[in-house]
């Protein structure tokens, strides 16, 4: 698990890598996923191939005695996703339950799990003991990461952007693709399919290079010969990609990558707290919503805890015991943030004062996201054929992978 804590946050723009991420339809979004998951996410679009979705077989996994509210959930969920930038020209928008394919890799990779593999995540326990009301002794339940596996895996994504607690689904999904490779990448044909290429491309003298260096990388780990060699099979124009990977597998002994191991892009926890301080939650009511109402948002903030030293007026204060200022921190210009920590500790400015910016920097966020929202809150099947025609896309993607997938694993064709 260390590799995946030190991953980072952002990689360099490449549309040709995949990104996929899915949220649960929990309902309409706050500032706090804003600012956690989804600015990341917008960000993404413009970087990578994007791939988003909304995960709601996985609410059934726990919710599974709630389903009257996974479909309105989702559509106020993927409002909140539009309205923060995400725009369905740039990335593919979809719906899990749309594609059986997804299904289908967790079948075929439950097949080769071992249940402690499932058992050991931590969030199983975790969650248990969250949520006690709940039963979660399912199947389906202990399934939960390894859906998350398929999710990915069926992509080929390489890059998952997740909050710390899901860095050790994604640690799952790379040990279910090794196994899954280890298990079905290696055909029995691969290595003369191999050697047919490397004479019909490099012609005999070439592919017996090619052989040389492989022996001696696999007997002795000379990594200069690997090196030479893979860089030399990844730039030859006569071979297709398909092909390159082949090979790459056939020099290294590791056979055919079938599915791509993922790295996680761990996503810095949201530097805005809720209103009284602590993490913000719908649950702990403590939550501005995306779309909240702006006078609802200015009520909501001036009602906030501040520094409880400072009882009347005339108290100094102190921005560090306020959750104010972290506000302060995330909506204030430099400017603004000077005049608080200057006038705060010699009671110069009173709190009503002192939320007034707060107030305005959400507003001013807020304002192009109500914009946005508009046409889809007047209109919600709009999200539903967005949805749909983002599903339709991911599924020609999804059954590329599985033809490869059922192949390897030996179903008739
Ligand atoms: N488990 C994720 C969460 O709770 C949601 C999810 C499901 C997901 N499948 C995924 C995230 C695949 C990333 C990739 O947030
Ligand atoms: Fe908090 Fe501002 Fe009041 Fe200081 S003046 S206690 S920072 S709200």
């Amino acid at each position: 698990m260390s590799l995946t804590a030190q991953a980072p946050s952002t990689a360099p723009a490449n549309p040709s890598q995949r990104v996929l991420s899915g949220m649960r339809p929990t309902g309409a979004l706050h500032l706090g996923h804003y600012h956690g998951a989804l600015k990341n996410w917008v960000r993404l679009q413009h970087q990578h191939t994007c791939f988003f979705f909304v995960a709601d077989w996985h609410a059934l996994t726990t919710h599974y005695a709630e389903r009257q509210a996974i479909a309105q959930h989702t559509t106020e969920m993927v409002i909140d996703w539009l309205a923060a930038g995400l725009d369905p020209e740039r990335c593919t928008l979809f719906l899990q339950s749309r594609l059986p394919e997804h299904a289908e890799l967790f079948t075929l990779l439950a097949m080769g799990t071992p249940l402690g593999w499932l058992e050991r995540v931590p969030t199983y326990k975790d969650q248990q003991e969250k949520l006690k009301d709940k039963d979660l002794t399912t199947y389906g339940f202990l399934g939960y990461p390894l859906l998350q596996a398929a999710d990915i895996l069926i992509y080929r994504a390489h890059y998952v952007p997740v909050g710390e607690d899901q860095a050790s689904h994604v640690e799952l999904t790379r040990e279910a693709a090794r196994r899954f490779n280890h298990l079905y990448g290696r055909t029995p044909d691969f290595d003369t399919q191999a050697q047919a290429m490397l004479l019909q491309v490099l012609g005999p003298d070439g592919a017996k290079r090619f052989e040389k260096n492989r022996k001696k990388f696999q007997q002795t780990g000379d990594e200069a010969a690997a090196t030479t060699t893979l860089d030399f099979v990844a730039t030859h124009s006569g071979f297709s990609p398909e092909q390159r990977e082949h090979l790459s597998g056939y020099f290294k002994g590791t056979g055919r990558s079938l599915l791509v191991e993922p790295q996680v892009l761990l996503t810095e926890a949201s530097k805005l707290p809720g209103l009284d301080g602590a993490k913000m939650s719908k649950s702990y009511g403590n939550a501005i919503a995306l779309r909240e109402d702006p006078t609802s948002v200015a009520t909501k903030v001036k009602r906030m805890p501040t520094d409880p030293a400072r009882v009347k007026r005339t108290d100094p204060g102190n921005p560090e015991r306020c959750p104010v200022w972290q506000f302060h921190k995330v909506y204030s210009s430099p400017t603004t943030q000077q005049w608080v920590q200057a006038e705060c500790p010699k009671a110069g400015i009173g709190c009503l004062e002192c939320k007034q910016p707060v107030i305005d920097g959400i507003l001013a966020e807020q304002q192009p996201m109500r914009e946005r929202a508009k046409p889809y809150e007047a209109n919600p099947a709009r999200v539903r054929d967005i949805l749909m025609h983002g599903s339709q896309r991911a599924q020609q993607v999804a059954q590329a992978t599985m033809q490869d997938v059922r192949q390897a694993a030996g179903l008739m064709r």
